[in-house]
């Protein structure tokens, strides 16, 4: 509920009222990353209404690269390309995130910038990128600031990277950590914000390097943006309900993740997937993001798991997509199930190690 930090930010950025002059290229990558507790529902300045907690990614990544030029008399204008290419609809949605960090980096007014971004993965493919984008952008704001007014230490750097990315996207506040990390307060987990995220000190061994095959079911745009959802959690009819459970299943996840039991660590993650998907189709008006494919292999996943007890879940997010998450240590039969029987259910076949 407090804003301390957004506070302490509002007054290093005081000090920063002289615009240097100065120019640079500087790139910075940033992965995406999966929730296992969901982010559903937002109020305020891009605070959520209940905490989550994600994995980051190892190979889903967006590189970003901003040239940058700042002085008294830039006149500010700002660029975006992706891939090189024009994108005006991006485009403008930057514009709109540039003028909300303005007070924070006052330089911003004096700046003209070149943003370029790239993905590792497949633009198509309907991975929501907005989290390594923003985070990615986050990242290389904090640089320029830190080269004209001076460096700030690891910790401050990426909790102002952190807090930026969430006035970018909500879930992007988590991507500049690895690992497992939670954003949204909750008595749960001392030290958690609404502001920012923080990654999780405590997490068994054995989920230190999780898989994510990344089923591509359907890449085409989906056809409710997270952002309607978000406010379709409003006035929904079980919304407080669905707050309370995912603080509460945040607790219960939080000690799977120190004991290291796949078992449950499962159960969680696909009782979560569904109780999101269950929101959207319970919202006013309901709508429906899996397909048939998703449901098909959502079914065989379970099959699987029954049949030979190996540890692997699925999780889904604000689409039809469905995110396969395993210890390495199954990896070969996991690969062996995604081509005999899972593949046929994906777009062209696709599936991406995330
Ligand atoms: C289902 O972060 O994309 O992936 O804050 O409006 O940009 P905005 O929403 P976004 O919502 C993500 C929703 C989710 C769950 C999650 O990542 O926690």
């Amino acid at each position: 509920m407090n804003d301390i930090f957004r506070t302490r930010l509002l007054e290093e950025a005081a000090g920063m009222k002289d615009v240097p002059r100065g120019e640079g290229i500087c790139t910075k990558e940033c992965p995406s990353n999966i929730a296992i507790v969901k982010y559903w529902g937002k109020y305020g300045e891009q605070k959520p209404r209940n905490p989550s907690l994600s994995l980051t990614l190892n190979n889903a990544l967006t590189a970003t690269s901003i040239h940058w030029e700042t002085g008294k008399n830039i006149r500010p204008s700002v660029r975006f390309t992706f891939a090189g290419k024009e994108s005006p609809v991006f485009a403008e949605r930057i514009g709109k995130y540039l003028a909300t960090l303005q007070p924070y980096l006052p330089f911003l007014s004096k700046s003209s910038l070149h943003i370029n971004s790239v993905n590792t993965f497949p633009h198509s493919s309907g991975i929501a990128s907005s989290a390594s984008a923003f985070g990615s952008i986050a990242l290389l704001l904090g640089e320029i600031a830190d080269e004209l007014y001076g460096k700030t230490g690891e910790e401050h750097f990426l909790r102002r990277a952190s807090f930026f990315a969430r006035l970018g996207s909500g879930s992007a506040a988590r991507s500049i950590y690895r690992g497992m990390v939670l954003w949204g307060e909750s008595s749960r987990y001392p030290g958690s914000s609404d502001e920012f995220a923080v990654p999780v000190q405590e997490v068994h061994q054995d989920f230190s390097d999780i898989r994510d095959s990344i089923l591509i079911i359907d890449s085409s745009r989906k056809k409710v943006s997270s952002s309607v959802g978000h406010a379709l959690m409003e006035d929904h009819p079980y919304a407080l309900t669905r707050f309370g459970e995912a603080d509460k299943n945040l607790g219960q996840l939080l000690e799977i993740l120190k004991t290291g039991d796949w078992e449950s660590f499962i159960s969680l993650m696909e009782h979560e997937a569904l109780s999101l998907h269950a929101m959207m189709m319970t919202a006013r008006p309901g709508y429906l993001l899996m397909k048939g494919g998703t449901l098909s292999v959502l079914e065989e996943v379970q099959r699987f798991r029954k049949e030979t007890g190996l540890p692997v879940g699925f999780t889904l997010d604000a689409g039809a997509n469905v995110h396969l998450l395993y210890p390495p240590a199954v990896a070969i039969e996991i690969k062996k199930l995604t081509d005999s029987v899972l593949k046929a259910f994906c777009e062209n076949g696709e599936v991406i190690e995330g």
